[in-house]
């Protein structure tokens, strides 16, 4: 079977870890007799500087009539790049806020699974460790404070911003149950993050959480502020199962239970919504500190496609062969820069996508 598959390689290091997911799956597609045809797509800075916007109409139309997409990353070195010189809605990550909610993909899963092999890149004591942990972000996408109202003035001579942080009950409902489902399928345990003691969009996710509750019994549901949570995963993140929360808490939650499970250079996520067309990317940006070097992790994005396979193609077995490839590969002891511990083998970006192929 043929699949058609959006790319945007993006920025920075986008472009060198995207190259190494498109070889893992050619290589599946090979083995297991598909085709996967690449439609690349701009999008981010590199759009900006062909086209003056970060996604265009066109770009946006190419990743609807694809059957999914691969992104690597988009943005540059805030501060050091005349792309944030641009109004907001023209700089980079404003792209990637069009297309998740362009393709309305509300929903964004980030797993944060320690691997056996990568126990000594964890930064956590073997006590807090145990035998390892296993637990999914389940982070809203298309609402909140990236999608509210916002305004830069002067008054009086004073300058003033304002963001604001809208949700409706039906947004906090759907992804509330996608959470409960993913949950259902797996240690069975919610854990909705939230800031109910200041904001009211909180109280309303708390109530509305668990009014979706009640449709789940089977299903444990326990609410827990957002700092309490933040502290939480690194004194014990072997508590969590399922966490649940809205966009901006679930952006800074799962950068920090990427470092948990050794580096933000592991942690796969798929955004996806009422259709079967995902985006999938690492969890991780453009890392302009280290774009052009071979030392960027590949696996984050290699990872993603193999969520990719499982969630919009329903290619279980092929998605299974990246994920044992990627840990054969950590057990020969081949690591990136960012996961290197002593007695392993110090790889870059194309040897670590290399072997990984190799593996498959
Ligand atoms: P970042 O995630 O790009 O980098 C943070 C740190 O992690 C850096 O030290 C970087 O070198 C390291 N790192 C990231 N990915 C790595 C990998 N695969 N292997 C090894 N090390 C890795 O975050 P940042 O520096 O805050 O942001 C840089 C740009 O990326 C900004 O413009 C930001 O908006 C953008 N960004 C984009 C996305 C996306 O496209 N999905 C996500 C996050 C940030
Ligand atoms: C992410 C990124 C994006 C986000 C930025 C680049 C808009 O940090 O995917 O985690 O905050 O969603
Ligand atoms: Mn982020």
């Amino acid at each position: 079977m043929n699949y058609n598959i959006a790319v945007i390689p993006g920025d920075g290091i986008g472009p060198e870890i995207i190259t190494e997911a498109m070889k893992v799956l050619d290589q599946v597609g090979r083995k297991f007799g598909h085709t996967f045809t690449y439609t690349e797509v701009l999008m981010g800075g590199v759009s900006i500087d062909t086209t003056g916007e970060p996604l265009t109409k066109e770009a946006l139309e190419t990743a609807k009539a694809s059957d999914s997409v691969l992104l690597g990353a988009v943005g540059g070195n805030v501060g050091h790049s005349n792309w944030y010189s641009l109004p907001p809605h023209l700089r980079p990550e404003a792209g990637l806020l069009a297309i998740r909610k362009g393709l309305g993909l509300f929903c964004n899963l980030r797993p944060a699974v320690l691997f056996e092999q990568l126990k000594q890149a964890c930064p956590l004591k073997d006590e807090i460790i145990g035998d390892g942990f296993d637990f999914v972000v389940v982070r809203e996408l298309t609402g909140g404070v990236y999608f509210g109202e916002r305004k830069t003035t002067v008054e009086n001579g004073i300058r003033k911003a304002v963001d604001t942080m809208p949700y409706d009950e039906n947004e906090v409902k759907r992804i509330a149950r996608w959470a409960f489902e993913v949950a259902s399928k797996r240690k069975r345990r919610v854990c909705s993050v939230d800031k109910a003691n200041v904001l009211d969009t909180s109280r309303l996710w708390r109530q509305v959480v668990k009014e979706v509750a009640m449709e789940y019994p089977e299903v444990t549901l326990t609410d827990m502020l957002v700092d309490n949570c933040a502290m939480q995963i690194v004194k014990d993140p072997t508590q969590f199962d399922v966490i649940l929360t809205e966009n901006m808490f679930g952006d800074i939650l799962s950068d920090e239970a990427s470092m948990v499970t050794g580096s933000i250079g592991m942690l796969a996520s798929a955004s996806l919504g009422e259709s079967k067309l995902g985006l999938y990317e690492p969890s991780h940006g453009s890392a302009p500190d280290i774009a052009g070097k071979n030392i960027a992790n590949p696996i984050a994005t290699i990872l993603s496609a193999a969520m990719m396979l499982r969630y919009s193609f329903d290619l279980t077995k092929e998605a299974d062969s990246i994920e044992n490839a990627v840990k054969e590969v950590l057990n020969l002891g081949l690591r990136t820069a960012d996961i290197m511990s002593e007695g392993c083998t110090l790889i870059g970006t194309r040897e670590m996508g290399d072997s990984i192929v190799g593996q498959i």
